[in-house]
């Protein structure tokens, strides 16, 4: 499959978000991907319903949802009210994993699964043929902007054996870090959705960009 590229809204410019929204719809973007940090999780806090509510009502372009947040059960519902398609949960953040992943699945939403870069593949073999998504983070969640782990090579390798010996048709995301410099590598390697945060939105010309993303 030709690789998938989501925009990260949180380096996006919140005082005009609709231009940034419009722009990635009128771009070679494939999704939108929206991270939400609850400051628990994560040692920040980025932003709730009403502004997942406020692009969804603009984007053109499915919703990616990170869910950075402890217990995300108690929302899942919330979010998809609010808009997402794609509803990723963190590992570490789920004593009930499989349970909550029948939830997201419940409610007519794509179920991603993301792990931290600590966080080995082999805690994904007993779910990963029940998700549609792995979100592998390439850094330490929590700000846009930091430095790629070059371990994620590795463990994309590694992701890409455990789907095609268990015929999964979970996709790969890469988040964190991925810039002009790593793609094409990424891609090589068996990534199918790459994140882009602050390499698209602090370019001179960020639809370019994330043409230049899209491009092998
Ligand atoms: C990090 C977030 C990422 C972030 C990526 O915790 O999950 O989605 O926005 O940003 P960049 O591409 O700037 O590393
Ligand atoms: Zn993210």
């Amino acid at each position: 499959m030709n690789h998938l590229v989501a925009p990260s809204i949180l380096s996006a410019d919140f005082a005009n978000i609709q231009r940034d929204v419009e722009m990635i719809n009128k771009s070679e973007a494939d999704w939108f991907h929206v991270d939400i940090m609850d400051g628990m999780f994560v040692p920040n806090i980025s932003f709730g319903f009403p502004v997942i509510k406020a692009i969804k009502k603009h984007a053109t372009k499915p919703l990616d949802v990170h869910l950075m947040i402890q217990d995300p059960d108690r929302y899942l519902q919330t979010f998809k009210d609010a808009g997402a398609d794609i509803l990723s949960v963190h590992l570490e953040a789920c004593p009930h994993l499989h349970r909550t992943i029948q939830g997201i699945k419940a409610l007519g939403m794509k179920a991603g699964v993301a792990i931290n870069p600590h966080t080995s593949i082999s805690h994904l073999a007993d779910v990963i043929d029940e998700i549609d998504l792995v979100c592998m983070m390439s850094v330490n969640p929590g700000f846009g902007g930091q430095k790629f782990i070059e371990n994620t090579y590795r463990k994309i390798a590694s992701l890409k054996e455990l789907i095609r010996a268990t015929k999964s048709s979970a996709l790969i995301e890469i988040d964190g870090g991925v810039d002009l410099n790593n793609y094409k590598k990424l891609i090589e390697t068996g990534a199918n959705v790459l994140v882009a945060g602050n390499t698209v939105f602090s370019s001179a010309d960020p639809s370019k960009t994330i043409a230049k993303l899209k491009k092998i």
